[in-house]
């Protein structure tokens, strides 16, 4: 008998089509949020679960789930999932990092440039009808090239949007990281290591990377945004609550930092309404990787692991990104 797995959120049909080789699959293909004991109730049985950032797997739903062998997330980050727990119970966790960097990227110094263009704001005055004439200072934002990068967060989709700024558009790249790069990669991109205050003091375009974890809540709030020039910007394209969205809003309000691009939020979909008021700010839906390719090929790798994980498939007991390997051949995967 097939195994069965919940695809906890609707994805595309040829992958899950691919699933329905080897398992039975119960589908989300409403595109449901289903609430945790909805989630709970649907894995009953279940041997995998195909989900991505917005379930929550912790250690309540592990205890209530025993038949549950493997989680396997179409996203990159995975502060959703209690990998330590899932650890415990002997439930394969993986996550699909590599196959969105340089689409992320690619979003990430998109927002960053229209944040310091100032394009979407502009764009609203054209669409109010408000455009009367050309004048020397109609939106004028600050430059992109030759400025001060400061990435907060250099794995690797960091890496990927410094390259693009010391490369493609002459920048000077500053980052803070807990370990520094590679000096051959510091070489080549021109990059310096700073503690975060002279990251923050010394940026023209902040742009934050960094996974979220309880030691990154709020990684930037007022005392931090104080430390920025009136001139910078900031991009958020990390997680929602890595920056204090109600101190950004009172920032943005006061023009304590020029402006701010921001594709995640505390509490999305909710957005601090102090954000929907200021004109100062580009505003996304979490989308930076976006692109139809990346989200196939993010969805495919998800399915990847849950095939090996559950014993299938030509890399059977092997997933190919899997985040605790060391649970592979234990009690529940066996
Ligand atoms: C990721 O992959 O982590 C993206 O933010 C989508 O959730």
């Amino acid at each position: 008998m097939k195994p069965s797995v919940l695809v906890a959120l609707r994805v595309f049909p040829e992958v899950v089509a691919r699933l329905r080789e080897h398992f039975e699959v119960e589908t989300n293909d409403a595109d449901a949020d289903w609430p945790q004991a909805e989630l709970i109730a649907r894995l009953q049985g279940q041997a995998g679960a195909y989900i991505t950032g917005a379930q929550r797997i912790d250690a309540a739903l592990l205890a209530a789930c025993p038949q549950l062998r493997a989680v396997c997330s179409m996203a990159v980050g995975y502060n959703n999932i209690d990998v330590p727990a899932c650890t415990a119970h002997g439930v394969l966790v993986s996550n699909a990092p590599d196959v969105l960097t340089e689409t992320t990227a690619d979003f990430g110094f998109a927002l960053m440039m229209a944040t310091a263009r100032r394009i979407t704001e502009s764009e609203h005055y054209l669409r109010r009808g408000e455009w009367s004439k050309w004048s020397v200072d109609l939106f004028a934002g600050s430059d992109v090239h030759g400025a001060t990068l400061g990435v907060l967060g250099m794995g690797r989709i960091g890496q990927a949007i410094a390259r693009r700024g010391a490369l493609g558009f002459g920048m000077k790249v500053a980052y803070h990281n807990r370990s520094k790069l590679d000096p051959a990669i510091e070489a080549e991109l021109g990059a310096r290591w700073v503690n975060k205050e002279d990251l923050l003091r010394q940026c023209d375009h902040l742009v934050i990377v960094v996974p979220y974890s309880a030691a990154s809540h709020h990684l930037i709030g007022a005392a931090e945004l104080a430390l920025m020039k009136p001139t910078a910007t900031l991009t958020n394209i990390a997680r929602g609550g890595i920056v204090d969205d109600a101190a950004l809003a009172d920032a943005l309000r006061r023009k304590a930092i020029a402006a701010a691009g921001l594709d995640v939020f505390e509490g999305e979909p909710a957005v601090h309404p102090g954000l929907l008021t200021v004109p100062n700010v580009v505003l996304t839906p979490h989308i930076a990787s976006a692109s139809l390719p990346t989200r196939m090929a993010m969805a495919q790798l998800a399915a990847d692991n849950l095939i090996a994980a559950l014993g299938c498939g030509p890399n059977k007991g092997r997933p190919p990104t899997a985040l605790n390997p060391e649970v592979l051949g234990t009690a529940r995967l066996a």
